[in-house]
């Protein structure tokens, strides 16, 4: 991977991706479908939400009145950008999930309030999502050297450029969330051993808060989240030859206690049969059938606290608003 922070922008000034190699094999969607659906419920993995629609679907649930988690971490990030980027005053901001980079624009701003510069590095598995937020923010901060990174963050981050400079680090939106806890602490683990001394990790995580609430953001009343979640079977008519009628599932989505998680499901309305052909094999959805699309895990303090330590990470400062809603941690690593 080159270590250069040239722009990403080609002679045309679009943005386009450079693709970070996997330390670990990935596996193909059809594998992945075939493992997924081989459990009881069926399940699969959350990145294959995110295609160029999937990503504008997000975008869309961020918008709705119910999906707490953006407006609370866009103002935490409002009133804490300045003092983070004083603290920090990092040479590379890299963005893990970074998907239209809507809230890093305000680290963005506190950086050239007090003359800094950063490189920002987006990496994502969305590449039409990076372009697009890549000339939004060119638009906004014209000094800003960008580059694109493709990927998907499964697949380890040791290849992640690590040009010279202090970094941060940002992982927001409550995406740890989205994995299991050995999968986040490996995730989390790979992104402390990547930075160096004088580098932070920016962190959001969402929190465990009043039932009603957190359903209503996975449950919104103009139904973004519902059509987000049907998208995964679009997803999967295209990548693995499927023929799902996502018009024949219902969205579900619920907090499990016993996991301090919300589940979304999607669960079939009638008796049906699905052929993947890529795996020239079909899957029988019987009435009432799940397939388990997401979980989003909610933090208490004591939670967040282990998780950070587990990936023998510091928490050097947290912002929270009054009501605990959610977590933004600034985290150093351990030496
Ligand atoms: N960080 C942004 C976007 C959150 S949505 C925010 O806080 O608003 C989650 C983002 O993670 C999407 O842009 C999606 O494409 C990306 N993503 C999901 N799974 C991924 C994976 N395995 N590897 C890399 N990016 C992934
Ligand atoms: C990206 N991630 C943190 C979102 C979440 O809240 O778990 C994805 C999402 N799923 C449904 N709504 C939003």
């Amino acid at each position: 991977m080159a270590q250069s922070s040239q722009s990403s922008r080609d002679q045309h000034g679009r943005y386009a991706a450079q693709t970070v190699p996997a330390v670990h094999r990935v596996r193909s969607a059809a594998e992945d479908v075939a493992l997924g659906f081989a459990e009881q419920p069926k399940r699969l993995p959350p990145k294959y939400f995110y295609d160029d629609h999937g990503s504008r679907l997000f975008d869309a649930i961020c918008d709705t009145a119910e999906y707490y988690p953006m407006r609370t971490e866009g103002q935490l990030l409002a009133e804490s950008a300045a003092s983070i980027m004083a603290a920090v005053q990092p040479g590379h901001i890299l963005e893990l999930g970074s998907g239209t980079s809507r809230k890093t624009e305000h680290l963005l701003a506190a950086a050239a309030d007090q003359g800094q510069a950063p490189h920002y590095w987006a990496f994502d598995v969305c590449d039409s999502i990076m372009a697009s937020a890549g000339e939004r923010l060119h638009q906004r901060f014209p000094w800003l050297g960008m580059s694109v990174l493709l990927g998907d963050y499964g697949a380890g981050l040791a290849h992640l450029p690590r040009p010279d400079g202090r970094c941060l680090y940002l992982f927001l939106g409550g995406s740890l969330g989205n994995f299991e806890p050995e999968e986040s602490a490996r995730v989390l683990g790979e992104i402390a051993e990547h930075m160096r001394s004088g580098d932070r990790l920016l962190l959001g995580v969402d929190r465990v808060k009043d039932r009603s609430v957190l359903k209503a953001a996975y449950d919104d009343a103009a139904g973004a989240t519902a059509a987000f979640n049907r998208n995964v079977l679009n997803v999967l008519n295209r990548e693995v030859g499927a023929d799902f009628d996502p018009e024949a599932f219902a969205h579900e989505a619920f907090f499990n206690e016993a996991q301090s998680r919300i589940e979304m499901h999607l669960i079939s309305q009638r008796d049906q049969s699905v052929h993947v052909g890529a795996l020239g094999r079909d899957y029988a959805f019987p009435v009432g059938e799940r397939l388990h699309t997401e979980i989003s895990r909610k933090f208490t303090p004591d939670s967040l606290a282990d998780e950070l330590a587990r990936a023998g990470l510091a928490m050097a400062e947290h912002y929270q608003p009054s009501d605990g809603a959610f977590s933004l941690v600034l985290a150093a690593p351990r030496y």
